[in-house]
């Protein structure tokens, strides 16, 4: 990712393409040169007199007085129901696409108005997730150069806009990080490959890393992720990763994450139609937010101690695979009806948070790719949030609204859980009313949530993927929620 913030006038600047996204109040940079004042003035005026012009490209010719080859204005005004900054990122996304498409890949942001840092961080974080482009299984892939990126701002704006950008551009390495994860396909990306991945974060950051294998998970008790894996060629694993600041932490409290780790989920004996089973790669989103997280997390040295958990496994069928009237051991030492192994998420997230609870976690978070109920709640653009704390409801709520990675909060219905009771085990796993899907889900998990720690649950089954039509500035594929989200939940945490 290259960026640099530059105090220059926009006359000064060398670049293949200048950018003004022009929102709807018409705030605009100083321009010096009268030829850009010129276009700009005759965008405004055809976009005022709705002349439905989203965007203005065009070639500045030597008497421009600049130094740029081009000129990019685009219009905020044609997303007005986004939320925050989304439509500003929304829009330099597209500015970035329509300069891809001339072959540029040098761009100058012109960063303006009184609120510059959030300006130009929507417009970095735009640019670089719109610009995300995952071409690892494409054989006919052109090369593409890396973006060359310039934020022109006021002298007095510099520091604060370029110390806000790097600390940004963790948090967008983490983003694309989990997006590569998601969109890999369970024959490359399998729960060893999974671990790997987050010992390779661990790794860079100088993070402490253990990975039960499924013979220790067998031996050591962890009867709910084994048995979910066991009809696989692909065993599973347990994942640990752990940072702790180097100086103080500004917090005493140990924070835990939680990341539903199936690289593949057919359905297990109660098999998946063809429809709903091929999108399935995707059912590690929670994982992949966990440790693209972490990523940032480790990177932004941030003063609070936190703890990953990865459950993962791939849900499959053979001989072995684990049958649906089974009753497992939970590790711990719940016993569970199986009634559906398609309800397979809450089992490695319930043996995750037993082992979780051995680390005393003040907090916990858990993200899961857990229901398609959320989903037909929600529809696609927003995770369900569920918890009964009032500080982490109130935190995750804006750290959603401030991020893009937006939240709505569903019930705990403490009445619901009745529908969990068993008559010959403590638990059964899905509950006897079929309908609040989400909810009897979250309450499973809640039996399961270590003692004293305060828990929020995201189901992020809506948002893990983008399906069609690029959404925002995600491309179809892995969007890498809850990065952006939990970096922003933990910046609140400690403040
Ligand atoms: N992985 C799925 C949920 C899912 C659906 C994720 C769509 C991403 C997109 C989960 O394991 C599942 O199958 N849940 C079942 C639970 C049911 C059997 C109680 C569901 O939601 O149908
Ligand atoms: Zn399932
Ligand atoms: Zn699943």
């Amino acid at each position: 990712m290259k960026f640099k913030v530059v105090p220059k006038s926009l006359s000064d600047i060398s670049a293949g393409a200048m950018v003004i996204l022009q929102d709807e109040a018409f705030a605009m940079p100083r321009i010096e040169s009268a030829a850009i004042a010129k276009h700009v003035t005759a965008f405004s005026a055809a976009v005022l007199i709705g002349e439905c012009k989203r965007e203005w490209f065009c070639t500045l010719g030597k008497d421009a007085g600049v130094r740029t080859q081009h000129l990019l204005l685009e219009s905020t005004s044609f997303t007005p129901w986004m939320p925050g900054m989304e439509r500003m990122k929304t829009t330099a996304a597209r500015a970035v696409e329509q300069c891809r498409a001339q072959n540029i890949n040098s761009i100058a942001f012109a960063v303006h108005g009184t609120e510059s840092v959030e300006s130009a961080c929507a417009m970095f974080e735009g640019a670089v997730l719109g610009d995300f482009q995952d071409v690892r299984y494409k054989t006919q892939a052109k090369p593409r150069k890396a973006l060359e990126l310039q934020f022109v701002v006021e002298a007095e704006q510099a520091a604060a806009v370029r110390r806000a950008l790097e600390e940004m551009e963790p948090i967008l390495e983490g983003v694309n990080l989990a997006r590569e994860l998601v969109n890999q396909p369970h024959h490359d990306l399998t729960p060893a490959a999974l671990a790997g991945a987050a010992a390779m974060v661990a790794q860079k950051h100088g993070m402490k890393v253990d990975i039960l294998d499924e013979k220790k998970l067998k031996r050591e008790g962890y009867e709910l992720l084994y048995n979910v894996g066991r009809g696989s060629e692909y065993p599973p694993r347990m994942t640990i990763v752990r940072y702790v600041p180097k100086g103080k932490a500004k917090i005493s409290d140990h924070i835990m994450l939680v990341g539903k780790g199936m690289t593949y989920d057919t359905g297990g004996l109660s098999i998946k139609g063809a429809d709903s089973m091929f999108k399935m790669n995707q059912d590690m989103g929670g994982a992949a937010a966990v440790i693209g997280a972490m990523h940032a997390i480790a990177a932004l040295k941030m003063p609070v101690r936190v703890t990953a958990i990865i459950p993962s496994a791939h849900n499959a069928v053979d001989g072995a695979a684990f049958h649906p009237g089974a009753i497992l051991r939970s590790k711990k030492g719940t016993t569970v009806f199986i009634e559906n192994t398609d309800a397979e998420g809450r089992l490695i997230l319930a043996d995750a948070f037993a082992r979780g609870a051995e680390e005393k976690p003040d907090v916990l978070i858990d993200f899961a790719t857990l229901t398609g109920a959320a989903t037909r709640a929600l529809g696609p653009r927003l995770a369900a949030l569920f918890t009964e704390d009032e500080r982490l409801r109130s935190i995750f709520l804006a750290a959603g609204e401030k991020t893009g990675d937006n939240l709505w909060q569903l019930p705990l219905w403490r009445e619901y859980e009745a529908g969990l009771k068993h008559h010959l085990a403590d638990m059964n796993h899905v509950s006897c009313d079929k309908t609040a899907g989400a909810t009897n889900a979250a309450l499973f998990l809640k039996h399961f949530v270590p003692e004293k720690a305060r828990w929020a649950h995201v189901d992020i089954a809506p948002v893990a993927c983008v399906e069609g039509a690029k959404a925002r500035y995600f491309s179809t594929g892995g969007t890498g929620f809850g990065v952006r989200l939990t970096v922003e939940a933990l910046k609140r945490m400690v403040e």
